[in-house]
C-alpha cells in the first residue's frame, strides 16, 4: 500500500487537515492517509489538549472517510519523540508498505535540523506541500507538491473563530468536554470581564445543582452571558438593526444581552432556546424561565463584585424565585439611586 503520513498536534483537527489529506490522496495516488497526532510533552511552549480528546476529535472527523486512519504511535510512546524513531518503527512494523511523510513548507525550511534527516529520506518518501507558490530549495530528496491553501488554523479555532471549519460532530464534542471554550470568551472580552464570566459560570453551576437544572447548560449561560459586553455601540448597531430593531430604544448598555444571545447562536453555534433566552434577558431580568432567573441573579451576585453577595447567594440557593425577586428589587433600588 501507498500510505501518506500526516503528523501534527491536531489541537484541534479541522477541515484544512482533511483537505490536505484529500489532495495528497489524489496527487500521490495513495491508498490511505494516516493521521499521526503528536504526544503531549512537557517541553512544548503551549500545553496541548489531552491526548484522548485530540484523538477522539480525529476519529470523529475521519469517520466518513474510509481511507483515512488514526495512528497513535507517537501518542502511545509518550514523552519526547523524534520523527526518525517513528519512521524506523513504521518501516519495521509495515515492511511491505511505502510511506509518504507529509510536511508543510514551513517545516521544510528547518528540515536540515531534524535528527537524522538523511536517514528519514531514505526510509520514507518526503513530500512537501507548497502553499505559497514559492520554490523552497533543499539539499534533501523531497518531492514538492502544490496545494490550494485552506485558510484556517487550529489556533484560530481555539480562539473561537472559523468554527464552521470543523468537521461535523467536533464542535459538539468540544462543548461537551469544555475544550477551548474559556478561550473563546477570553479572546473577545476584556480581562476583568473574562474573570467575571468564569466566576459567574461557576456560580450558575452551583445554583443549577441546588435546583436540579442542567449544570452544563447553566455553565454555558454564565460563561457566555457577557460575550457582547466589550463591543462598542457601533459594533452592536448592525446586529440590533437586523435582528432586534424593536429593542433599539433601550440604552446601549442594555444591548449586549440581545446581541450576545444572537452571537452565541450564530457564531458559537449553540442553538439552545433556553440559553439564548437567558442571555437575552440577563440585563433586565424580564424572563421567569429558571435559567433566566438564575443568570440574572448570578450576574449580580458574582463573588468577585466589590460588595458582600453572600446573603443573596444563600437565598438563591434555597429558593430561586425568592432570590430573583429580591435581586430585582435590589437592582431597581440601585438604578434609582444611580
Ligand atoms: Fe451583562
Ligand atoms: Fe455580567
Amino acid at each position: 500500500m501507498k500510505i501518506g503520513i500526516l503528523g501534527g498536534s491536531f489541537d484541534p483537527i479541522h477541515s484544512g487537515h482533511i483537505a490536505l489529506a484529500q489532495q495528497a490522496m489524489i496527487q500521490l495516488s495513495l491508498d490511505e492517509v494516516w493521521f499521526l497526532p503528536s504526544s503531549k510533552t512537557p517541553l512544548k511552549d503551549r500545553d496541548l489538549t489531552e491526548d484522548i480528546h485530540r484523538k477522539n476529535m480525529i476519529l470523529i472527523s475521519i469517520k466518513k472517510y474510509p481511507n483515512f486512519k488514526l495512528n497513535t504511535l507517537e501518542m502511545d510512546r509518550k514523552g519526547m519523540s523524534y520523527t526518525i524513531d517513528t519512521v524506523r518503527h513504521l518501516r519495521k512494523q509495515y515492511p511491505e508498505d511505502d510511506f509518504y511523510w507529509m510536511i508543510g513548507n514551513d517545516q521544510l525550511k528547518q528540515f536540515h535540523l531534524w535528527k537524522d534527516a538523511q536517514e528519514i529520506c531514505e526510509l520514507v518518501s518526503m513530500v512537501c506541500f507548497n502553499r505559497d507558490y514559492k520554490i523552497h530549495k533543499t539539499e534533501f530528496n523531497v518531492q514538492c507538491l502544490q496545494m490550494k491553501d485552506v485558510l484556517v488554523s487550529s489556533s484560530e479555532i481555539r480562539k473561537g473563530n472559523k468554527l464552521n471549519y470543523l468537521e461535523e460532530g467536533v464542535l459538539d464534542y468540544i462543548y461537551q468536554h469544555r475544550l477551548y471554550v474559556e478561550n473563546f470568551v477570553q479572546s473577545r472580552v476584556k480581562p476583568k470581564r473574562f474573570a467575571h464570566s468564569v466566576s459567574v459560570a461557576r456560580l450558575c453551576e452551583e445554583l443549577a445543582l441546588c435546583h436540579h437544572l442542567d449544570v452544563q447548560k447553566a455553565y454555558y449561560i454564565g460563561l457566555f452571558h457577557d460575550i457582547a459586553k466589550s463591543m462598542t455601540k457601533s459594533e452592536m448597531e448592525p446586529w440590533m438593526d437586523i435582528l432586534c430593531p424593536e429593542n433599539k430604544f433601550y440604552a446601549p448598555a442594555v444591548w449586549h444581552g440581545f446581541v450576545g444571545s444572537e452571537i452565541v447562536d450564530r457564531i458559537f453555534e449553540i442553538h439552545d432556546e433556553q440559553i439564548k433566552n437567558a442571555i437575552y434577558h440577563h440585563v433586565l431580568g424580564t424572563s421567569n424561565d429558571p435559567y433566566a432567573m438564575m443568570i440574572f441573579c448570578a450576574d449580580k451576585l458574582d463573588p468577585l463584585r466589590n460588595y458582600d453577595t453572600s446573603y443573596g447567594i444563600e437565598l438563591c440557593k434555597q429558593d430561586l424565585k425568592k432570590g430573583f425577586e429580591y435581586e430585582l428589587m435590589e437592582n431597581k433600588k440601585y438604578l434609582e439611586e444611580n
